[in-house]
C-alpha cells in the first residue's frame, strides 16, 4: 500500500490547502532542550546575510525566525493558502512562485533556507540547480530535513506502534535520509560544510496533541480509519502512562557556493 504511485503535486496542493500551518504548528512545538528545529536552522545563518530567500516556505516559521533590522527574508511557496497564513503571521516579503523556477536572478541572494524543502520540491538536482543560479558567488544554502536516526530505543517501539495503527509510514516525495544528498549538492559545485542529525521530541499529552500530530503527517493512500486507530492509540498510552514523547530526527545540511 504505501509504495503506490502518489500524484505528489495534487497531493501537496490539496495537503496544503485543507491543513494550512499544520507543519509550522507541529515543528515549532518540537523541541531539543528549549529550542524548535526552526530556531536550529535559522542559528545556520550568520548575522551578515541581508538577502535571504527561504524556499517552500509555508506558513513562515524561518522567515520570522530569521527577521532583523537590515536583512530581507524573502518566503516563497507555491501554495496560495499557505502564503496567506504566512502574511497573517507576520511573515516579509512573500512570492508565489515554483521553487524549481526561481524569479530572482543570478548571485542576487547571501542565504537560501529551507525546512523540510529538499524532500518536498523534486526533482532535487532542478531545484538544487535553482539554488545556485540565484546565490551569490560565497553564498549559503542551509536546510533542514526528517531523518531517521537519532533514535532511543524507547523512540523505536513507539513509532513501530504508530507506524503498525498506521499500517504506514508517513512519506514524502524525496528520499529521506538520502545519502545522495551529499552527492547532490557536491555535483552542483556547493561544499558541504555541515550535515549533522538532532532528535527533537513533539510531547503528547492530550488527544488534541495527537490530532494534531497527525494532521501534519503525508499519508497518501491511507485511510481514515487507519489515522483514527493510530490517534486512540496515542491518546490512550498518553491516558494510562502519562505524556508520550514521540520523536522527531532532524538533519541539517549547510552547504557554501
Ligand atoms: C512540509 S511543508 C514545509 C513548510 C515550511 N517550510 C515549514 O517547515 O513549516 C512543504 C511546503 O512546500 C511547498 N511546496 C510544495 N511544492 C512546491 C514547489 N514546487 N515550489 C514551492 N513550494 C512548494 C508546500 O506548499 C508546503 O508549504
Amino acid at each position: 500500500m504505501a509504495d503506490r504511485e502518489v500524484d505528489w503535486p495534487g497531493y501537496l496542493a490539496d495537503f496544503h490547502a485543507r491543513r494550512t500551518g499544520v507543519v509550522e504548528d507541529v515543528l515549532s512545538r518540537a523541541l531539543r532542550a528549549d529550542h524548535s528545529p526552526y530556531r536550529w536552522l535559522a542559528r545556520a545563518v550568520s548575522a551578515d546575510a541581508t538577502v535571504v530567500l527561504d524556499l517552500a516556505s509555508g506558513s513562515g516559521p524561518v522567515g520570522r525566525e530569521l527577521a532583523r533590522p537590515g536583512r530581507t527574508v524573502v518566503g516563497l511557496d507555491l501554495s496560495t493558502e499557505e502564503l496567506r497564513l504566512a502574511r497573517r503571521r507576520g511573515a516579509g516579503p512573500l512570492v508565489r512562485a515554483d521553487a524549481r523556477v526561481l524569479p530572482f536572478r543570478d548571485g542576487s541572494v547571501d542565504v537560501v533556507t529551507s525546512a523540510l524543502g529538499l524532500v518536498v520540491v523534486q526533482p532535487l538536482a532542478t531545484v538544487l540547480a535553482e539554488v545556485v543560479r540565484v546565490l551569490r558567488p560565497g553564498g549559503v544554502l542551509a536546510a533542514i530535513a526528517p531523518a531517521v536516526r537519532p533514535l532511543a530505543p524507547t523512540d523505536v517501539r513507539q513509532l513501530g506502534g504508530l507506524n503498525a495503527r498506521l499500517r504506514a509510514r508517513p512519506r514524502f516525495p524525496g528520499p529521506i535520509e538520502r545519502g545522495g544528498f551529499r552527492p547532490a549538492l557536491q555535483e552542483q559545485g556547493l561544499t558541504v560544510v555541515e550535515d549533522k542529525r538532532e532528535r527533537y521530541r513533539y510531547r503528547v499529552t492530550t488527544s488534541d496533541d495527537a490530532a494534531l500530530l497527525l494532521s501534519a503527517l503525508y499519508l497518501p493512500h491511507t485511510p481514515p480509519a487507519r489515522v483514527a486507530s493510530a490517534l486512540d492509540y496515542l491518546s490512550e498510552t498518553a491516558e494510562r502512562r502519562g505524556p508520550v514523547d514521540i520523536a522527531i530526527p532532524v538533519r541539517r545540511l549547510v552547504a557554501i557556493k
